[in-house]
């Protein structure tokens, strides 16, 4: 079972997922939008190319259940409602599918964890502004 630590993780594992499945990611309208899209687009953004009935948040970060990716990866909630189940055209696409629901949910539910490099040596930068 894979497990997503940081995005790129996450970038790999969609792109073997669509690579496995065989289905033709460059005739969708939103294309191989994880590769596209860097970190900060991909969590907090919108599905790019898809504006019907939307714009469809592509996910709440420590929220899997309320993400548009897992609802319409596992065929329910409004997007899937809308445009059936993903990715088109038979899935679910299984066991890789649940899979990747699997491990994609818990990383949405982490929190979205994207350590650097950096991160994992230093102690953390992070500044917090004292009034
Ligand atoms: C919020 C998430 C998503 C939305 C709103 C969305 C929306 C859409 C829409 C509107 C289409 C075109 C449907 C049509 O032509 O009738 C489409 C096609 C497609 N999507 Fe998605 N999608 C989402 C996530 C995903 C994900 C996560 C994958 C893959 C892992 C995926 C793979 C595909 C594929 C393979 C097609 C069809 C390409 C073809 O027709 O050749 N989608 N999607």
């Amino acid at each position: 079972m894979a497990t997503f630590n940081n995005y790129a993780d996450v970038q790999a594992g969609l792109t073997a997922f669509v690579n496995t499945a065989g289905v033709n990611i460059t005739g969708a309208p939103h294309g191989e939008f994880w590769a596209t899209l860097d970190y900060t687009e991909f969590t907090t953004g919108d599905i790019p190319g898809v504006t019907i009935g939307g714009p469809w948040p592509i996910l709440v970060c420590g929220d899997s259940a309320n993400s548009n990716i897992i609802q319409i990866l596992k065929g329910i909630g409004a997007a899937a409602e809308k445009f059936r189940q993903m990715p088109r055209p038979r899935p679910p696409y299984d066991p890789e599918q649940s899979d990747l629901i699997t491990a994609l949910a818990a990383w949405i539910d982490a929190g979205c964890p994207n350590p650097t490099s950096e991160d994992a040596d230093e102690n953390e930068g992070e500044d917090e502004e004292n009034g």
